[in-house]
């Protein structure tokens, strides 16, 4: 069958395009409901404490102004991992955004009125504010000895590799700091009931994530939640868990007020209450051979987890399974622990751990090459994983093992040699601009599991729906979120091309709890690769049908009716998909696909000794940075980025590439300008003008090249992308700036302030 009508690999326009560059699409805070409150937050205003009392001014019953305090609340808990978050304080207080009582009022101005009028009374108490406090444990915030989650990896023996005769040891301790996700739409929410149940519209990444904590604290039955996703600004992890709790606080609201009920968080709020990126440290001791071969790796993580649990444990594993890097090494140990303190939950953030741990081994791999005296991009060649390499849990890399192909096209596309050459022997440049730079190239090599760790898939059973619909269209049903990166547009392009239909009569349904299937969450670069592949099936299980039934009209066998595009082929002539599947239709009026994801047969996992198949593929890459540092106040400008990354299949190329500029974007920004100032749990510059992210006239010139090793697994041999291009970016940069300047630093961020401590301090910091 020729393909004359392909969308895989095709720059289709988006779906969502139009709407969005029009103004057409409603965000949440664009929808109104007729007698909607606005609801608000109290919240908590020390970092660790007991909560004793709350007084309400008459101001607020004067005014009819709602107000909800844990009582209200059926069971108090934001269900997720480990339960332990509640709704709403009760009595202790374990970080300085704690939701403490909640208010609603007629007029969005008069909520700060409301809010100040609920007074707390707190006894204070000594809050655990950093690692170093955290492992102290003097008075643990979380358990008897403030760990959230640990995790032991064990492969050979690194006590033994120890013994080898000649190794060369190396030591280095790395840390990352917090990360705000700053989508550009911050959380929101309107929540109603009626009849049906109870209802949540918002700007969310996980709808069945809401439903569920929904039941569980408001009690209602499956059937009585219903959560719909609106057109979401970006979440970049950051809408995975917040959402549920905003959404228990407006159902709250709008339950006992009896109106429909707003909360929209500005900027500040969003920035403070909500989760970010888990700070760590990480400390790596290797022995390698003089040729750079890697002997052993001995890993401590450490997480900071934040006041609750929420996602550490996921993040935590995602980093343990990812601190060797992409690097072959006979005897490996990774012990990870993650810890509890008073700063708001740490959670869900692009990379989800692993830009930590693979900050630490690349900083580490810099520091190995330049002991050994090897080149940096010739140590990572020398022990880069390829086809039949084992990783630390024990999984043989069998296919779509893409790293090496990165690290040529990237160092190719960066003439990485050269610039390098040149830059170690020029001296202080002048800059377009005029200021004094030194100039400096860095590169990074890593990979990324795609899909729910080990045995989460199997767990989780996706499933997706895709509907025939009269004209011979198809209605795809899934819990997949559009939350800007494409979703809605790649699976259109797969079912089209999967049951051979225009492009442009495939519809995605808004995922609403009531009316998808649960295909897992919006999460862990699983929506092309895991989800695309249920969506794939079931288009194909459509057009199947109608096929059938045309052999069947026709009455000729089936496997004489050929499926073209858009149309049928048999001894009867030729039929249009639209006709057959009306025909179809006429007698059959519901004809569906429900598939539910079935991993490969042959994975395994051992959550127990964390041994086996950790992901069904991983996606790879190489970046490589190119940095002017001005000498005189030692600001570093990222010129140029060069990104190379295996994806497998780029459904959608621009889209793809989308992926990896703006992650690799966010990665520049998490290294070089992007820091949160704490003072006694408080955050001290929660606004975009002082929690400085880059926007596009701070961007470096992207050269981005897709490398498509397929993964059999995937749809048209598609992995996942949208974490990979988080991981690898800061410490390239770390690498380039090195160059520049001469400073190794091990901790992020390289702002100047770092640099002249590490130039006062003497290199290495
Ligand atoms: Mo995520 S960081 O949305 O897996």
């Amino acid at each position: 069958m020729a393909d004359a009508r392909l969308y895989v690999g095709q720059n289709v326009p988006r779906v969502d395009g139009v709407a969005k560059v029009t103004g057409a699409a409603k965000y949440l805070d664009d929808l109104h409901l007729p007698d909607m409150l606005h609801g608000a937050t109290v919240r908590s205003e020390v970092a660790r404490g007991r909560l004793t009392g709350l007084a309400v001014d008459p101001w607020l019953a004067e005014h009819g102004v709602t107000v909800v305090t844990a009582e209200d609340v059926p069971e108090n808990v934001v269900a997720l991992i480990e339960d332990d978050q509640p709704v709403l304080v009760r009595e202790h207080i374990r970080h300085r955004y704690e939701p403490v009582a909640l208010v609603a009022c007629e007029r969005k101005e008069d909520l700060q009125r409301a809010l100040a009028g609920v007074r707390q009374t707190v006894t204070p108490e000594a809050p655990v504010l950093s690692l170093d406090d955290a492992l102290r444990a003097e008075s643990p915030v979380h358990g008897p000895d403030n760990i959230q989650k640990r995790y032991r990896i064990v492969k050979g023996d690194v006590d033994r590799a120890r013994q080898e005769p000649g190794l060369v040891f190396t030591e280095g301790t790395y840390h990352v700091h917090h990360q705000e996700h700053l989508y550009i739409e911050p959380q929101g929410v309107i929540a109603w009931w009626d009849a049906s149940g109870v209802h949540v519209l918002g700007s969310i990444q996980c709808p069945y994530y809401v439903h569920k904590a929904l039941k569980r604290a408001l009690k209602v039955t499956d059937t009585e939640a219903h959560v719909t996703q609106t057109v979401t600004g970006g979440g970049f992890g950051g809408k995975e868990e917040y959402p549920s709790m905003i959404a228990l606080h407006a159902a709250l609201l709008a339950k006992k007020s009896g109106r429909p009920v707003k909360v929209v968080y500005g900027r500040g709020e969003d920035m403070e209450a909500t989760t970010r990126r888990h700070p760590a440290r990480v400390k790596i001791t290797s022995g390698a051979r003089s040729d750079g071969t890697l002997a052993f790796l001995d890993i401590d993580v450490l997480m900071d987890g934040g006041a609750y649990v929420t996602l550490t444990p996921v993040v935590l594993s995602r980093g343990t399974l990812h601190a060797t890097g992409p690097y072959r090494c006979p005897d490996v140990r990774v012990v990870a622990r993650a810890l509890a303190t008073n700063t708001p939950p740490n959670g869900a953030f692009r990379g989800f751990g692993a830009p930590q741990t693979i900050w630490a081994i690349e900083r580490h791999m810099d520091r190995l090459a330049d002991q050994l005296g090897i080149e940096r991009e010739a140590l990572r060649r020398h022990n880069l994983f390829v086809e039949g390499d084992v990783t630390a849990t024990g999984q043989t890399l069998k296919v779509s093992v893409g790293g090496m192909q990165c690290l040529d096209a990237a160092v190719k596309a960066s003439d990485y040699y050269a610039k390098r050459a040149q830059y170690a022997s020029e001296g202080v440049q002048r800059a377009a601009d005029g200021r004094r730079v030194r100039r400096g190239i860095g590169l990074s090599t890593f990979f990324h599991g795609a899909g729910f760790t080990g045995s989460g898939e199997r767990r989780l059973k996706g499933r997706v729906q895709v509907d025939l619909e009269p004209g011979g269209s198809l209605r795809v049903r899934s819990a997949s979120t559009d939350i800007g990166q494409g979703t809605e547009t790649v699976f259109a392009q797969l079912a089209a091309q999967a049951a051979r239909v225009p492009f442009a009569r495939v519809a995605v349904e808004q995922p609403c709890t009531t009316h998808v299937p649960d295909s897992g969450p919006t999460v862990a670069s699983r929506t092309v690769m895991v989800v695309g592949s249920i969506v794939e099936l079931a288009a194909r299980d459509v057009a199947e049908r109608v096929r059938a039934d045309v052999a069947r009209h026709h009455a000729v066998a089936p496997e004489r009716v050929t499926h073209g595009d858009d149309s049928f082929t048999g001894p009867f002539g030729e039929e249009s998909f639209a006709v057959a599947s009306d025909r179809l239709l006429g007698r059959e009026p519901r004809v569906v696909s429900l598939r539910q994801f079935e991993p490969p047969a042959d994975v395994f996992w051992d959550d127990d000794t964390y041994t086996g198949e950790a992901y069904p593929a991983y996606s790879w890459g190489c970046d490589i940075a190119a940095v002017e540092v001005d000498v005189d106040t030692l600001e570093t400008r990222v010129t140029d980025f060069w990104a190379a990354q295996d994806v497998g299949k780029a459904i959608h190329p621009v889209l793809c590439a989308g992926q990896v500029e703006g992650g690799s974007l966010q990665a520049v920004g998490w290294a070089v300008s992007e820091a949160l100032v704490w003072q006694d749990g408080a955050i001290k510059n929660a606004r975009m003008t002082n929690y400085i992210i880059p926007t596009s006239l701070d961007a470096p010139r992207f050269h981005t090249t897709l490398i498509e090793v397929p993964y059999p697994g995937g749809p048209f041999g598609a992995k996942g992308v949208g974490e990979l291009p988080m991981d690898g970016g800061a410490p390239a940069v770390a690498s380039a700036v090195e160059q520049a300047t001469g400073l190794a630093l091990d901790a992020l961020p390289l702002l100047p302030e770092d640099l002249l401590r590490a130039q006062r301090n003497g290199a290495p910091q």
